[in-house]
């Protein structure tokens, strides 16, 4: 497990990722507000777009996950489709930044 943090309007919320699982599923397993992951992790809604902190060392987006990240609003360079990251090790006690 990798326990790390969600951020959404001011309010924190502590999480445990399973390793192996995505980020957008250990926000829902914990009901973190603010992302809605309208198609359920098929990276084709934008609706789960997070800001991670560039220095992680997780894979870089897929060209299908840069393509959707055009519809999200609020892009900036640390913006990932939440259902496209992996929770690893290197998330521990990483802040994850809900837009919105
Ligand atoms: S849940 Fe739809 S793109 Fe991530």
């Amino acid at each position: 497990m990798t326990q790390f943090v969600f951020e959404h309007q001011g309010q924190e919320y502590p999480v445990s990722g399973e390793n192996g699982e995505s980020v957008m599923i250990t926000a829902a397993r914990h009901r973190v507000p603010g992302i809605d992951a309208d198609c359920g992790g098929g990276c084709s809604c934008a609706t789960c777009h997070v800001y991670l902190p560039q220095s992680l060392e997780v894979p870089q987006a897929s060209d299908i996950e840069l393509d959707m990240l055009d519809f999200a609003e609020q892009l900036t360079d640390e913006s990932r489709l939440s259902c496209q990251v992996i929770v690893t090790p290197a998330l521990e006690g990483t802040r994850i930044v809900i837009p919105g």
